[in-house]
């Protein structure tokens, strides 16, 4: 759906937007759960954001002169963020298992069947290792969040099964790292091609990551599931019928974002009226973590342009489809100024 008007009922109205949220599937039971876990999650991330920033510094200071994206991207997100995910006490092998999920096709679905069939076993030694965690960790006493899955334990309810703990864990854990690394490498790639001068980039951080999602919206369908036979924009559905709002498609609305086909950062510092802009979502359910992961995104490309110019080769500006759109391979050369 790409009707501005439709697409602000659907993400809004009651009727499709009562009980439970798609996002966690059926593993917790009620919108309560679901509301606490996800502000769990996120107040965690919140007050993590020194640690994040200086573990990045650190991991950009690591970067090889080329590196390869957007693999790099998630890289470095994941080694800003490893340490509020699983804290470092954890045992060192789950800790690998979640290092492995990061290219082993867990976070990202591969199209290859065999890569698939390899992520499915290192995903379910995964659940089974942070199920034992989750274990370990009901047992000792209940202190204050060090890690995600803290957040989850203290937040889900208690007798939620330790193995569901797991996989809300794990939800957490694509939901997290995937958008946020690759808007990052959308906002280096964009930025990169858009800018070729020697001079630093004439835009703040901010305003690339914003125009960066809304040029290339990682995530490239928002649905509602119809719960009641009901007619809608002038089509009946019927229940269990998925309606799916394009971010793409709004954020490309001719009629409502000037030059809607230009990557142009400056337009988020004028003044008036803006197109429809949803790469959270929108209405009851909209991503709970989206300022801090702005944050995150913004505190990324402010580490890797510290004193240093980047440029790509390679690039290609067409979204590959994996789960959400991302960006192809390209190359980026970070040379120090
Ligand atoms: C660039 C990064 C991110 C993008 C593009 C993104 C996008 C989205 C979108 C499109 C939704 C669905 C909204 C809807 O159905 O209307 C969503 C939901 C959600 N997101 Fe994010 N997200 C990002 C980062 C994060 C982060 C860092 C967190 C950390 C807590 C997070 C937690 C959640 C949760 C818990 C929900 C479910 C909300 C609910 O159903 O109540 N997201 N996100």
């Amino acid at each position: 759906m790409s009707d501005p008007g439709l697409a602000g009922e659907l993400l809004r109205s009651p009727e499709f937007n009562s009980g439970t949220s798609g996002f966690f599937r059926d593993l917790l039971a009620t919108r309560t759960a679901q509301v606490a876990v996800g502000q769990a999650a996120r107040n965690l991330l919140r007050t993590r954001v020194p640690e994040y920033r200086d573990a990045l510094a650190d991991a950009v200071a690591d970067l090889p002169v080329a590196s390869r994206w957007p693999a790099t991207a998630s890289d470095l997100v994941y080694r800003g963020l490893a340490n509020v995910l699983l804290h470092p006490r954890t045992p060192a092998g789950t800790r690998r298992l979640l290092d492995q999920a990061l290219h082993g096709g867990v976070m990202f679905r591969s199209p290859h069947v065999w890569q698939r069939v390899r992520a499915e076993g290192l995903r379910g030694k995964l659940i089974t290792a942070v199920s034992e965690e989750a274990g370990c960790r009901r047992e000792g006493p209940a202190g204050e969040s060090r890690d995600v899955l803290d957040a989850v334990l203290g937040a889900c309810p208690d007798d939620l099964a330790d193995r569901t703990v797991a996989e809300v864990f794990l939800v957490l854990f694509r939901s997290i790292v995937a958008p946020v690394s690759s808007t990052l490498a959308w906002s280096v790639l964009l930025a990169c091609l858009h800018h070729t001068s020697d001079a630093p980039w004439p835009w703040p951080a901010t305003w690339i990551v914003r125009e960066a999602m809304r040029h290339r919206p990682m995530v490239w369908m928002v649905g509602r599931t119809v719960a009641r036979s009901t007619e809608f924009g002038g089509l009946p559905f019927q229940p269990g019928d998925i309606l799916s709002v394009s971010p793409f498609l709004l954020h490309h609305d001719q009629d409502h974002w000037p030059d809607s086909d230009v990557f142009r950062p400056e337009r988020w510092a004028e003044s008036g009226e803006r197109g429809p802009y949803v790469p959270f979502g929108a209405g009851p359910y909209t991503c709970v973590g989206a300022s801090v992961a702005l944050t995150l995104m913004t505190e990324a490309l402010t580490a890797l342009t510290k004193d240093a110019r980047l440029t790509v080769t390679g690039a290609d500006a067409r979204p590959a489809m994996v789960e959400g759109a991302v960006p192809r391979p390209f190359a980026v050369l970070r040379t120090p100024t």
